[in-house]
């Protein structure tokens, strides 16, 4: 298994580049399936989640092709309606299979998908949401089997909770359903605005992306696809704080800084020096920052996955904040290896308490997510001495070239198998 070392203490400084949207590209692949032309998916990151996607689709019957940030998937009209435990276990969103499949061939069986260690992450709404659709749904062996026989059609769908993977799932499902679909509480982060770019390109008729209401009247079939996708808000909001906790100077290139606007704006509050231009944004350090409390929530809101990133920041600032999680139920695991640099946080349920220490010591820490893995690494950026980085396989499904990326900054920083 990789580990990252890192001999921290040096200042970020320079430009990153930042990479598509690893969030956006996973259901716009999904998308794919809903057309038999053939379609091209330009500015897609390198990592595990990409890979485990295109393997899932070619086992589907989707035949898909990576080379370098380009995606490339051919004709095709015979898909599998089976989903197995194998490939659904990897990643999560594999669950976003079951909305292109149940429009496409009436039928999905899709292994459940279990736990995560952030959360229980149940997909209830995406079901409930089938079932309005016309699905009858049952769970046998392991697998929840879907099926609408007479297929899909339109309904209205209020979502108690706007959540990304169930707006995408509804999205790629109600686009060939018969007559219209309102959703109710969509999810309106930019990710979704993406996927609906993508599938009105497609030929769908889809209103309301990045409201709280999304129309979607259902056509009888769509077409092939080119489309780039956005750049990623989360690695951005990831070199932006790395470059606080270093006390650095970088520029982001290829960013959209609305996307990202609330991280900015808590770090300017901070005392970051943060400039904004069309595609890029520069972020410099020059006076000690002061901590900032956050709360975590839907988009516009905080984000979550950058919230431990953001803790790691908070304990190296001279004073208190408060930090509140409320869309995953167990998103503190990362504090006891924080701990271990010597960070000072008292957690109560769904509250982190952070009081500022002066500096952090290098020690072997270990990943249990990939954002937790994000916030390990930037405490060993900033921590004196040596800092040992176990599980990376949590970084690699989310950071493209991250040792790279770090070591044109300046980290001193490596890769090494063990
Ligand atoms: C997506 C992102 C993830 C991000 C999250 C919140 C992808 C691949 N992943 O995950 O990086 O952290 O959005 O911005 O895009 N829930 C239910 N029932 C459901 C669905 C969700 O109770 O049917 C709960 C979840 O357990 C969680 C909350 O709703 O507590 C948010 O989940 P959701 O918005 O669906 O996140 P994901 O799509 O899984």
């Amino acid at each position: 298994m990789d580990k990252i070392i890192i001999h921290g203490g040096k200042k970020l400084k320079g430009e990153v580049i930042i990479s598509g949207s690893k969030n956006s590209t996973l259901p716009i692949l999904f998308a794919t399936l809903l057309s038999d032309e053939p379609s091209i998916i330009k500015n897609v990151p390198s990592l595990a989640d990409i890979d485990t996607t295109v393997e899932f689709l070619n086992f589907i019957g989707k035949k898909t092709v990576k080379k370098g940030n380009t995606i490339r998937t051919y004709s095709s009209c015979k898909y599998k309606h089976i989903a197995p435990y194998d490939l659904v276990r990897k990643m999560r969103a594999s669950v976003l299979i079951m909305g292109p499949l149940l429009a496409r061939l009436n039928r999905v069986d899709v292994s459940l998908p279990g736990g995560c260690t952030i959360g229980a992450r149940p997909i209830d709404m995406h079901l409930d949401a089938f079932r309005k659709l016309g699905a009858e749904i049952s769970i046998e062996g392991g697998y929840i089997k879907t099926l609408s026989k007479d297929g899909l059609k339109g309904a209205v769908i209020d979502l108690k909770f706007p959540s990304v993977g169930a707006t995408e799932n509804i999205l790629l499902s109600a686009v060939l359903a018969k007559g219209k679909t309102t959703i109710i509480n969509v999810a309106k982060e930019p990710e979704i605005e993406d996927l609906v770019d993508v599938l009105n390109k497609m030929g769908a008729k889809i209103s309301g992306a990045g409201t709280e209401k999304i129309i979607i009247d259902g056509v009888d079939s769509l077409r092939g696809f080119t489309h780039e996708v956005i750049p990623d808000r989360i690695e951005a909001a990831t070199y932006m704080i790395a470059a606080a906790i270093t006390k650095g100077d970088v520029v982001l290139k290829n960013v959209t800084p609305k996307h990202i606007e609330v991280v900015s704006n808590k770090l300017k509050k901070s005392g970051l020096c943060v400039k904004e231009n069309k595609t890029s944004i520069r972020v410099k350090w020059v006076r000690n920052l002061k901590p900032q409390n956050i709360k975590t929530e839907v988009y516009p809101g905080f984000p979550t996955d950058a919230q431990a990133q953001w803790v790691a920041l908070m304990c190296l600032l001279k004073g208190h904040s408060k930090v509140e999680e409320t869309i995953f139920e167990n998103r503190f695991m990362y504090v006891a290896e924080l701990q271990r640099f010597g960070a000072n946080i008292m957690v109560n349920s769904k509250v982190a308490n952070i009081t500022g220490v002066d500096k952090f010591s290098g020690a072997p820490v270990m990943v249990s997510d990939l954002r937790a893995g994000a916030a390990l690494v930037l405490a060993g950026l900033a921590a004196e001495g040596k800092t040992v980085v176990s599980r990376v396989y949590h970084l690699d499904r989310g950071y493209e070239l991250l040792e790279k990326k770090l070591k044109k900054l300046g980290a001193d920083i490596k890769r090494v198998h063990s």
